[in-house]
């Protein structure tokens, strides 16, 4: 099983601080053009989050032209895309254009875009953990009763769990601030009794993270477009830097558990046999 990951395409940001940055929603094209090239190619897509810059309709609507174009045949072929909202994004206005990507479960709470689908034996489940109108991401109650109900279901099973706002502290002062600032605890709990959960992929940070909480490994991977400078002095200003663009790229079988790479998208010379 091969688990793609991109995050954060910010669709529809117009800034003339992007000199010599292909856009938004260029380089987006240009993620998914990459995953084209993978060798195995990924059997699920996960987007988790900041899809649209400013939640407006239009953004959906090219993004989901985009994943038409680039992976076609990959969906054809078995490509699962699932997507969840991050803090950039209007829930309701994804939902409506992106209704495919976005299965929200039966008994998701209301308004909530939770999902759970099984694949391969691997089940995933999508959080969402946007405060409408804020930064910060948060984790309510009725939510993680929600993520109880599903854990205990498929109790003993492979889970992967993929959300916008990461638990964990990264130390970019600014960022945690408004990162998740509640219910981590209530997940690390919840996480730690399954035992079983694989991954926890999410994006927010615009950089490569790793952490962990309740034995499960949290991968953020990097955003499809712009980076966030890596300044861990408290009180930091927030500052984008140009660094490139990467996919994450997850490997797990039953037999080996999770394997977390990082892929870059723009080309580098290479391979050279050795
Ligand atoms: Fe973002």
């Amino acid at each position: 099983m091969l688990i793609a990951h991109v995050t954060d395409p910010h669709i529809g940001l117009r800034t003339n601080l992007m000199k010599a940055h292909p856009g938004p929603d260029e380089a987006f094209r240009r993620a998914l053009a990459h995953l084209r090239q993978l060798q195995p190619l990924a059997d699920v897509l996960l987007l988790s989050g900041d899809l649209s810059e400013n939640g407006h309709t239009q953004d959906y609507e090219a993004l989901a032209r985009v994943i038409g174009e680039e992976l076609s045949e990959l969906t054809e072929r078995g490509l699962l895309v699932l997507a969840i909202p991050g803090n950039h994004d209007n829930p309701d206005m994804a939902k409506s254009v992106l209704g495919d990507l976005m299965p929200v479960a039966a008994d998701a709470p209301v308004g909530r875009v939770c999902i759970h689908v099984e694949r391969g034996g691997l089940h995933f489940i999508g959080l969402d953990t946007v405060h409408l109108g804020f930064a910060h991401g948060l984790l309510e109650e009725a939510q993680l009763h929600w993520l109880e109900v599903q854990l205990k279901a498929c109790a003993g099973q492979p889970v992967v769990i993929f959300m916008h706002h990461p638990p964990l502290v990264s130390g970019i002062a600014i960022m945690d601030a408004c990162g998740l600032i509640q219910g981590a605890p209530q997940l690390r709990k919840l996480v730690a009794e399954h035992g079983q959960v694989q991954l926890i992929a999410a994006g927010h940070l615009h950089r490569p993270v790793v952490g962990a909480l309740g034995g499960a490994p949290v991968v953020v991977a990097p955003s499809s477009s712009h980076q966030l400078d890596l300044n861990l002095e408290p009180g930091a200003p927030l500052a984008c830097r140009m660094e490139p663009p990467m996919v994450g790229i997850y490997r797990w079988t039953p037999q080996d558990g999770i394997a977390c790479h990082f892929s870059h998208v723009n080309p580098f010379a290479g391979p050279y046999p050795i």
